[in-house]
């Protein structure tokens, strides 16, 4: 593989926020860059460690002092931000109260799909077209229809999962399936090794029978 570092001498500071060690996306990939670029330095910040993996990096949300930490010169950077639309905002007023010059922050936006069925969750059950769903991580059931995308039916009932794009190509929404199946139509954003491991992205996976999910 190429070294990246050698031909661009640009000084990158990748700062990556995930729930937990095992939801940093991309994780080898960006293991492999921050071995072999030295003008990129690769930062995980993770909110919880345990029971999935300890973890010894930046723990909690990213805030202000620990973007100063991370780097001291952030002040005379650009910065890009990429994430969900609560990430970006939080991003965008710790910049700006830190006195960042705001013309040189970026925002990448992925469009959402607005939720298209009823926010009624007892609509599935009443009609008998409806699955349960079990998030095992929160302690939530919710029904979600046939035809319904696990996410949507979870923003409806009111659970704020992660997610970003609207394709199923970045992998935020990747989770495991802890028992049953579904119908799951990606763009990318999931390897053939991870399906088989019974991983899945909500965002655009449909359920084929009553579901046990680890979120
Ligand atoms: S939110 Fe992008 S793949 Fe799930």
């Amino acid at each position: 593989m190429p070294d990246l570092g050698e031909a661009d001498p640009t000084d990158v500071v990748f700062v990556h926020s995930a729930r937990t060690p095992r939801d940093i996306v991309f994780r080898p990939e960006l293991d492999f860059i921050a071995a072999t670029a030295p003008n990129i330095r690769v930062v995980h910040v993770c909110e919880e460690d345990r029971p999935y993996e300890p973890w010894g990096g930046y723990r909690d949300r990213l805030t202000l002092d620990m973007l100063r930490q991370i780097a001291p010169d952030f002040l005379d950077r650009e910065v890009f931000t990429c994430g969900p639309a609560g990430y970006m905002a939080g991003v965008r007023h710790m910049l700006s109260d830190a006195g960042f010059d705001m013309d040189h922050h970026h925002e990448e936006s992925f469009t959402f799909e607005p939720p298209t069925a009823p926010a009624d969750a007892s609509t599935a059950a009443a009609t008998g077209t409806g699955h349960k769903i079990e998030f095992t991580r929160s302690g939530h059931t919710i029904e979600c229809e046939a035809d319904t995308a696990i996410l949507a039916a979870a923003a409806r009932a009111g659970l704020n999962l992660p997610a970003s794009c609207a394709q199923g190509m970045c992998g935020t929404c990747k989770t495991t399936l802890l028992s049953d199946s579904v119908d799951m139509r990606h763009d990318g954003g999931i390897r053939p090794r991870e399906i088989a491991q019974n991983k899945i992205l909500l965002r655009c996976s449909r359920p084929l029978e009553d579901l046990v999910i680890d979120a």
